[in-house]
């Protein structure tokens, strides 16, 4: 089960124990973090979903896909290295520790 660190906007970190196979998004949204939007419930085309990725962890992702990657373009706040679409990461027990910053704005 995957510890993931959520930094929310009022600097403040939520530690949650996440359940293997779900995502970034699904798990906050399950734990009523505020920021994460998911308008789109997770089919990869709204970008409320945007989180900055730890640099200790970008490389150890996935690449974003054409589509996460055209969103990413698109995202409210500043996209950075870091940024991805939470909807997208999926965790694993490799992940433990994952830590991803909430953006000040979705919308
Ligand atoms: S929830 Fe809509 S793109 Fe991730």
């Amino acid at each position: 089960m995957p510890t993931i660190h959520y930094i929310l906007k009022d600097g403040s970190t939520r530690s949650i124990d996440a359940k293997a196979g779900a995502s970034v998004m699904e798990t906050a949204i399950h734990h009523n973090l505020r920021g994460i939007d998911a308008e789109c419930g997770g089919c990869c085309s709204c970008a409320t979903c945007h989180v900055y990725v730890d640099d200790a962890f970008i490389d150890r992702l996935p690449p974003p896909d054409d589509m996460e990657n055209e969103l990413l373009d698109g995202v409210a706040s500043e996209r950075l290295p870091g940024s991805r679409l939470g909807c997208q990461i999926v965790l694993t027990a490799e992940l433990d520790g994952l830590a991803v910053r909430i953006p000040e704005s979705q919308s």
